[in-house]
């Protein structure tokens, strides 16, 4: 199985921000951001990853993480994404690398406070279609919202006015090599963009979508309450493992 990273597009949504920086550059406390995708499928086990960018300042990726070294990995690949066509025309360009491999897609500005080893074991062994990674939140007209029934999902609908549920689908996703079909059936949607719901939707249609929900928090930081909301969880996290790394053993389960 392989990895991909989705760090494209303008980030709009955080102008004067990214006006002259790349979203996923921006700092989440300590680190750029795309260090904590990447991080995700390093810790998933995943040795392959490709980063797919596009926007401004796409060659700061490339003098930021080099060959991955500090990840402990032998090299990364690259690709760029002309234009703002969505994230499923960026996965398209992950064709060629995924050489009928299964791949993990991560969205570049999805943190998790886990890992998803769980999930990417069980997707391993479904023979067939795709997975997806669900949890709960307050504010689920914001994202792509499945509906549940016992534990099928019945429909997956992307920012809607009236959310059917609570549970938000995470910018995590797993496919078989079937994607790229489904993508070149696509039609742009109303915001312009070929939606990875809308590729979600194609197999659930067909009965091969599973999912998991996440354990631990998950964070989006595309704008910025949920920028700064990355930042203070983060921190957060780092907070603690430090204090738990100052404390002796028997006075840290009190930290949680
Ligand atoms: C995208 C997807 C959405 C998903 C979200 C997760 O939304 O379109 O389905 O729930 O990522 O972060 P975007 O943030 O690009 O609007």
């Amino acid at each position: 199985m392989k990895g991909v990273i989705l760090a494209g597009g303008l980030g709009k949504r955080l102008y004067p921000l990214t006006r002259v920086s790349n979203k996923h550059l921006l700092p989440v406390y300590n680190k750029p951001m795309v260090y904590y995708p990447i991080q995700t499928l390093v810790d998933a086990g995943l040795a392959e990853i490709l980063i797919v960018t596009g926007g401004n300042h796409a060659g700061e990726f490339l003098r930021l993480l080099g060959s991955g070294k500090e990840f402990g990995l032998k090299h990364i690949n690259y690709t760029y994404q002309d234009g703002e066509g969505g994230i499923a025309d960026a996965l398209k360009l992950a064709e060629h690398f995924a050489d009928n491999d299964k791949i993990v897609v991560i969205l570049g500005d999805n943190i998790i406070e886990k890992d998803i080893k769980k999930p990417i074991e069980e997707f391993r062994k479904q023979p067939k279609g795709a997975k997806i990674i669900l949890k709960k939140v307050e504010d689920p007209e914001r994202f792509g919202v499945a509906e549940l029934k016992g534990n099928r999902i019945i429909s997956i609908e992307e920012k809607p006015k009236k959310p059917k549920s609570n549970y938000a689908v995470t910018g995590i996703y797993m496919y078989d090599s079937k994607v790229f079909e489904i993508i070149k059936t696509l039609k742009p949607s109303r915001r312009g963009e070929l939606e990875i719901t809308d590729v979600n939707n194609a197999y659930l249609k067909k009965r091969e979508l599973t999912y998991s929900m996440l354990d631990g928090w998950w964070t989006d930081s595309g704008t910025f309450d949920s920028l700064l909301r990355a930042n203070m969880l983060v921190a957060k996290q780092a907070v603690i493992a430090s204090e738990c790394e100052a404390k002796p053993k028997q006075e840290r389960s009190n930290l949680k």
